[in-house]
């Protein structure tokens, strides 16, 4: 089934995926595409409207993308916002020049018609306003609709040939009726269907792996954090038992982790989950490692090797399963403006490349949060779905220093009554990643009457929405008095507990 779409094209701002995600949320489903794919993508998804998306250039700049004319001729509603209003501009006739003052942050924008894109809103609204240049001289047949006491021309168009520009934000959180605007251009002005659920969407992704995968066989790794859990449970649901996937225990893991999903994901939900015992591989060729990066390697490729050889195994698989998210697709596709973030790829590349496996991504047109309310959809319980972050190389890079079993069971009993004194005080959620790592230093302390000289836990937890950027939480005393009690009392060989107060950057979330 072919939903009603928006096409939204990117000129490089760092708020066009929060375009995506907002209209989404009206339950209409959208997708993001680099300016320059204008044609290829009004082909491929037949949207019934355009948005051009803020960015950081100025549209006379030599290198300014644009909007390819594919966008002009289709004859479909399109919203500019920001560059979007200006590129709109540019191509109308209009003129737009450096602003004499940048605007930036809070406007109230008073609107003068409200047929079209400002239904059901009041007089004046609040909207969050950033950029310098603007438009000057509207295109011939343009006419204001809003202003603001700065910007004459803060919202201008055409509304009978559905043609609007915004010089503000209505994505982002501080324009508190954002939503209201691009539902009004979504549902009214396009006229979409609200038809995007996770519903329709489960069963559809059911049907295009059946067609996909035939009656061959997929194989994935499972680390049993949210994504490959839920994508694990997909594919299960689509084609059974000819999944199989993979858990490799590499020896890293935290607590009781391997059999924890274990349970959840082949007891409970029944997938043909077969948990690869490896730690001592791994630990073997970790001994007196204690360069991050080396242990790094070589964690990835020892479980490249292991997977590998096991894969092998199964026989005729041809498909290989990856939870790739859309903003990992936004990141190859996007395009990059100058200011646009660099993301760190942590993760191993060419698994399995020999093999020549066909990539099978069920979730790769999602969000992170849109793959939790599958998940919850899928049965899945809430354990693995708000589960925090684990990075591939795991405990080995929260051990400093060498990695020992010893070292490990500190670490993993640290870690487990930190996890649940969190729990317990209802602020997991609240967290986006929360961890113990074991230095490598000791230090004097005292019990009973005896001098001690033991080893040190940090403890580290950290409010991010993207974990490219990061802040400290602000842990509650109570929480970090009864974790530090307990991990000194419970865990043998510390004698001290401190808590990590820096962001990232400068800091990194990880230790190593
Ligand atoms: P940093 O420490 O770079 O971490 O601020 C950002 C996020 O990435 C995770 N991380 C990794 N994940 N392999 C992974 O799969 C790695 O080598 C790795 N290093 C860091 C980290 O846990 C955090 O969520």
């Amino acid at each position: 089934m072919r939903h009603d779409s928006i096409l939204i094209l990117d000129f490089g701002s760092q708020y066009s995926h929060l375009i995506a995600r907002r209209i989404r949320e009206l339950g209409v489903y959208c997708e993001l595409h680099a300016c320059t794919r204008s044609r290829e993508a009004i082909q491929e998804m037949q949207p019934k409207g355009i948005i051009l998306s803020g960015g950081p250039y100025s549209v006379y700049q030599n290198d300014a993308p644009h909007a390819g004319e594919d966008v002009w001729k289709s004859g479909l509603p399109v919203l500019g916002v920001c560059y979007g209003l200006q590129e709109m501009a540019l191509h109308f006739g209009g003129r737009v020049d450096a602003g004499e003052r940048r605007e930036y942050g809070h406007a109230e924008l008073n609107i003068k018609e409200s047929a079209g894109l400002f239904d059901n809103l009041p007089d004046s609204i609040q909207v969050w306003m950033s950029h310098g240049d603007k438009v000057q001289e509207l295109p011939k047949g343009f006419r204001d609709i809003a202003s603001t006491s700065n910007s004459e021309h803060a919202a201008v168009g055409i509304p009978e040939h559905n043609l609007f520009g915004i010089q503000f934000h209505p994505e982002v959180s501080h324009t508190p009726q954002g939503k209201t605007i691009l539902k009004n251009f979504v549902a009214g002005v396009c006229r979409c269907k609200a038809d995007w659920s996770m519903g329709s969407f489960i069963n559809e992704s059911i049907d295009r792996i059946r067609k996909e995968v035939g009656d061959g066989i997929v194989i994935g790794a499972i680390s049993g954090g949210v994504d490959s859990s839920v994508a694990a449970v997909l594919l299960h649901r689509a084609i059974g038992d000819r999944f199989h996937g993979f858990l490799v225990d590499n020896g890293v893991l935290r607590l009781n982790e391997a059999a924890q999903v274990m349970e959840r994901l082949k007891k409970k939900l029944g997938i043909n989950l077969t948990l690869l015992d490896a730690g001592q591989a791994f630990l073997g060729r970790l001994q007196n490692v204690s360069d991050p990066e080396k242990k790094r390697k070589i964690i990835g490729h020892t479980f490249i090797e292991i997977f590998e050889e096991e894969a092998r195994k199964i026989g005729g698989a041809e498909f290989l399963l990856q939870g790739t998210l859309y903003p990992d697709v936004i990141e190859s596709i996007s395009f990059k403006g100058p200011s646009a973030t660099i993301k760190t790829h942590h993760n191993v590349g060419g698994l399995l490349e020999d093999m020549k496996l066909k990539l099978i991504e069920p979730l790769r047109e999602l969000f992170k949060d849109e793959v939790r309310q599958l998940g919850l959809e899928l049965g899945l319980d809430e354990e693995s779905v708000y589960r925090h972050p684990f990075p591939g190389p795991g405990l080995a890079i929260r051990i400093l220093g060498d990695v020992t079993e010893e070292r490990l069971g500190i670490l993993r009993q640290a870690d487990a009554v930190y996890i649940e004194e969190i729990k317990k005080a209802g602020l997991y959620r609240d967290i986006g990643q929360a961890f113990a790592v074991l230095l490598p230093v000791k230090s004097v302390g005292v019990m009973g009457d005896c001098r001690t000289y033991e080893q040190v836990i940090a403890l580290r937890a950290v409010q991010t929405t993207d974990y490219m950027t990061a802040d400290w939480f602000p842990m509650p005393d109570a929480v970090l008095r009864t974790a530090a009690n307990r991990i000194i009392n419970e865990v043998r060989g510390v004698n001290r507990v401190v808590y990590d107060i820096s962001s990232k950057p400068p800091s990194t979330i990880e230790w190593e």
